[in-house]
């Protein structure tokens, strides 16, 4: 299971995912692809391919499967922090 907190440090946003620290600069959001995961991006960068097909081997993290088995979804992207 892949633990997400934010929290403020001395003024600064930190993500904090399973542990590792990562300093919100501008912002965080969270990407729903075209019939694919959904992407923690942080400044830009993708730190996170979450499955949402619910077919992964590896869940909570995306293996690919979604496209052996046709997933289907629509692309959506939501600002968390920034
Ligand atoms: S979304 Fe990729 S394996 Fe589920």
């Amino acid at each position: 299971m892949t633990e997400i907190e934010v929290k403020s440090v001395d003024g600064k946003a930190i993500a904090v995912i399973d542990g590792k620290e990562v300093q919100i600069v501008k912002e965080m959001v969270m990407k729903s692809t075209k019939d694919g995961p959904n992407l923690l991006i942080i400044d830009g960068q993708v730190k996170f391919h979450f499955c949402r097909c619910g077919h992964s081997e590896h869940k909570p993290q995306c293996d690919g499967t979604h496209k052996k088995v046709g997933f289907i979804a629509e692309e959506k992207e939501t600002k968390v922090l920034g």
